[in-house]
Formats: C-alpha cells, sequence, structure tokens
C-alpha cells in the first residue's frame, strides 16, 4: 500500500513519452486464445492491469515469454474454458476473453464480471451478440456460459446499443467471437474508438476479415482458422491526455510524444475553448507557459462516445476547472456515478457541486495541500494533478489504483520537474 507525497506549485517542463494503450492491449493479449500460432505484440505498457490479464490467459492454456515492451503468445487450445471468479473480479477487462474462446472453442464460461467504483456496468450487450452470432447463454452460479452449435457459431447480426450509445467492450467481445464463424457477421451500433480500430487491425493481421472497425458498423466475414501475427499497440491517448493536463495545470512547457494528436480532438478542442496554448505535431502535443497569473476560461464538457470528450478524462478535466475563473458543468453521460474524486478534490479547497449527472465546478483562485484517497485509476490521476498545482504539500493514497494504468508516473513527473514520491503507507489502515 504505497502512498504519493507531492509538493505542489511547480511548472512542468520537458518531454514525456505515451507508453502502448492499456485498453487496447488488454483485448489484444485475450485475441491470442484464437490461434495455436504465436501472436506479438509490441509497445505493450507495463501496467499491473497487464499482468492480470496475462495471469487470466496462462490459466486459460497461454506460454508467455515477456522482453522490454514486447510479448509473445502461443496457446495450447487443450486447457478449460473457464475464467474463474477470483481472477476476472480484479480486472473487468478480463471478460474480453469470452467472444475468443467461444469463437475458438465453441464453449466459454467467465465469471460474471460485477460493478467497480465507477458504476454497475452490465455485461447485457456482450451476452446479445453472442446470442446474435447463434451461442446458446445462460447464467449458472456467477458464471456466464455459452456454447456454439455443432460446427461452430454461424454469424449474425447484432445490435450493441446501451443506454449510453455504444459498448466498447461489447465491440470487442463480439467482434472477436465473430472472427471464426461460420458465416457474415454485422456489428450495428458499435464502438468507434481507436482501441476497437486497433484490435481490428490487429485481428485482421492475424487473418481475419474485419472491415468498417471505427465506424458504428462493422462487417466481418467468418474464416477457418487465424494464424500468428506481429502488431504494435497504439499509443495511448488517455496517458497522452493526462500528461497534456498536467502541463496545462501548472502552467508549464510539456512536450507528450509519441502520441495520436487526432485521437484526442475533443479533449484538444476544450483546452483551447479554456485558453491552454498549444501546439501539435504528427505524433507530439506541447502545452505552452501561462503566467501563473492568468487563469483558465470555465469551459463545459459532456462526456460521450469516442470521437466525443471521453469520460477517462473526466476526472482530470475537473481538476483543471477547479482554478478556472468561474463555473463550469461537468456532466458524464457514460458512467453516470463517475464522481469518486469529487469527494477528494473538495478537500483540496476546491468548490464543486453534485447535479444529477452534473457536476458544477464554480473555480478557486487556489488549492491547498491534504490527504486524500484514490477510488480508481482515473480518479487517481485527477488527484495527482491536482495535487501538482495545490499550495503545500498532498499525500494520495490507494495509488496501487494509478499502477493500473499509468508506467511509473510518479518518476515521469519528476522528470518533467514535478516534486513527487512514492513511500509506503504508515497513515492508512490496512485493507
Ligand atoms: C471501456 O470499458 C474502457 N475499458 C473504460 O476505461 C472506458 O471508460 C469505457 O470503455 C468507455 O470508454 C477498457 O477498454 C478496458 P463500455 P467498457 O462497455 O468496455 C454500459 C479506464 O479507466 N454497458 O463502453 O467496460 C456501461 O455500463 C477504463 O481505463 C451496458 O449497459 O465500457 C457504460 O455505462 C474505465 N451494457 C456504457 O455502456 C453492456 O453490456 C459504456 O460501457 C456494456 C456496457
Amino acid at each position: 500500500m504505497d502512498i504519493f507525497v507531492i509538493q505542489g506549485g511547480r511548472p512542468l517542463q520537458g518531454t514525456v513519452r505515451t507508453a502502448g494503450a492499456k485498453n487496447s492491449c488488454l483485448p489484444m493479449l485475450a485475441a491470442a486464445l484464437l490461434t495455436e500460432e504465436t501472436l506479438e505484440l509490441e509497445n505493450v505498457p507495463d501496467l499491473s492491469d497487464v499482468r492480470s490479464m496475462l495471469g487470466i490467459l496462462e490459466v486459460l492454456g497461454a506460454k508467455v515469454e515477456r522482453s522490454g515492451t514486447s510479448v509473445a503468445l502461443r496457446t495450447e487450445p487443450s486447457a478449460q474454458p473457464v475464467a474463474p471468479w477470483d481472477l476476472v473480479r480484479k480486472m473487468r477487462a478480463s471478460f474480453e476473453v469470452f467472444g475468443p474462446l467461444l469463437g475458438r472453442r465453441g464453449r466459454a464460461e467467465v465469471s460474471y464480471p460485477g460493478g467497480c467504483s465507477i458504476g454497475v456496468r452490465p455485461v447485457d450487450a456482450h451476452i446479445r451478440g453472442f446470442e446474435a452470432l447463434g451461442a446458446i447463454v445462460r447464467t449458472r452460479e456467477g458464471y456466464v456460459v455459452a456454447e456454439a452449435p455443432p460446427g461452430g457459431l454461424p454469424g449474425g447480426e447484432a445490435y450493441l446499443a446501451t443506454s449510453s450509445g455504444s459498448s466498447v467492450g461489447a465491440t470487442r467481445n463480439v467482434m472477436m467471437a465473430a472472427v471464426l464463424a461460420r458465416g457474415r457477421s454485422v456489428l450495428s451500433c458499435a464502438a468507434c474508438e481507436p482501441e476497437v480500430v486497433d484490435l481490428a487491425n490487429c485481428l485482421n493481421a492475424m487473418g481475419a476479415k474485419v472491415h468498417g472497425a471505427g465506424s458504428p458498423t462493422i462487417e466481418i466475414e467468418g474464416v477457418e482458422a487465424l494464424h500468428g501475427a506481429r502488431h504494435a499497440v497504439v499509443p495511448d491517448r488517455i496517458e497522452a491526455g493526462t500528461y497534456v493536463v498536467a502541463g496545462a495545470i501548472t502552467g508549464g512547457r510539456v512536450r507528450v510524444e509519441a502520441c495520436r494528436p487526432e485521437h484526442l480532438t475533443a479533449l484538444l478542442d476544450a483546452l483551447y475553448r479554456a485558453g491552454v496554448g498549444l501546439e501539435r505535431g504528427r505524433d507530439w502535443i506541447e502545452t505552452q507557459p501561462r503566467d501563473p497569473r492568468e487563469r483558465l476560461r470555465p469551459t463545459d464538457i459532456t462526456t460521450q462516445p469516442y470521437p466525443g470528450f471521453p469520460t477517462d478524462l473526466q476526472a482530470q478535466w475537473m481538476a483543471l476547472m477547479a482554478l478556472a475563473d468561474g463555473v463550469s458543468v461537468i456532466t458524464e453521460r457514460i458512467f453516470p456515478d463517475r464522481y469518486m474524486h469529487l469527494a477528494e478534490i473538495l478537500r483540496l479547497g476546491a468548490r464543486i457541486r453534485r447535479q444529477e449527472t452534473a457536476a458544477v465546478v464554480e473555480g478557486v483562485p487556489a488549492l491547498s495541500g491534504a490527504s486524500i484517497m484514490a477510488s480508481d485509476l482515473r480518479a487517481s490521476a485527477a488527484l495527482v494533478l491536482a495535487g501538482l498545482v495545490a499550495q503545500g504539500q498532498t499525500k494520495v493514497h490507494r495509488v496501487y489504483h494509478i499502477d493500473r494504468g499509468y508506467e511509473r508516473i510518479e518518476e515521469r513527473l519528476s522528470a518533467l520537474g514535478a516534486s513527487i514520491w512514492r513511500e509506503p503507507d504508515t497513515d492508512s489502515p490496512p485493507l
């Protein structure tokens, strides 16, 4: 149980390199279950969630070799297609082994992932998708169990809409089940996130026939078998966006390299509206230094499916708007209850109140350091950003949340001039 100790008030300065995308890498690792040949992934981030996924894949028969940012996986189809509760409960994304198991082995038994601190998070769209491909799906003792008819899934038309629009996870899971189906499948109301496109590109490199990824309608011609391939994971737009906001919130010059600026259009537009100076190139974004007395303009955002403003940058935006010169409204449309960070930012002296699915942020001239508690991955990133500008010392507890999605964030922020370090948590009671 570590904490971060942050001495706030220093404008960041320097360059940081974006790692591979967690939310692209996790389902892509699961795609290795679709072939007996070797899938080699490059630009794999060093994160606890990646290690969790590799642990589940080993239970499902995968042989894993890691060297640096490369991971090679080869799967023996003999292992039982069962992903147990004690592994799946740790990481929701592990439910995306379901599609590859069902598509490749004709059967899957995966624990229900359950909810987390950002919301209920059902899997009904996943289940509807597998049924549309021809699977018989039932739940038993907390597990979702599916069987394909003899000869494998026939394929079909799957409508993947959810209450908030599309589902990233359901689109990827059903896509991975459909690539080995006997016939043609059409996924409509599909998610358009770059992580969906990256997975489709990887599957096509393995010999699949996926068309239209990145649009709401994806067509998949089932093939007999997939082969091995090598694929580089796309840069992490959420990690890159978090470092851009770190530059903006401290008023510093931060250059985020090896990223895809075109994947962050909604964030860059909002930063521009807030008065943040930005420069960008083909694979970099740089915040321009700002006079510390110059406050940002209050700027409303509403989270939406891609290419709208990402829900995974909502908390970071709240930290930024806590210091804006006026009132901004943040509306969370994807996970309506995703506001665990709000109460903790209040502890730093912010003025924010909930109003149904929105948060009304009344900017204050300054924040002051305190002990605060992380509750989930992106909330903890926002608390670190707020700590970078808060006067005095901030202690962020339970940083294991942040290690799930950010590689050595304290080292990289220190390299940008922040005063931040990790130490064992001697204050908090054990979990
Ligand atoms: C992915 O989660 C990401 N995780 C999340 O990032 C991200 O917040 C989310 O997409 C939205 O962009 C990974 O890629 C591993 P969804 P996922 O299915 O796939 C509802 C992070 O911080 N829904 O698109 O689970 C659901 O409750 C994480 O890195 C249903 O109703 O999200 C939510 O309200 C957090 N039924 C909405 O759809 C379903 O069957 C979007 O969920 C599935 C989802």
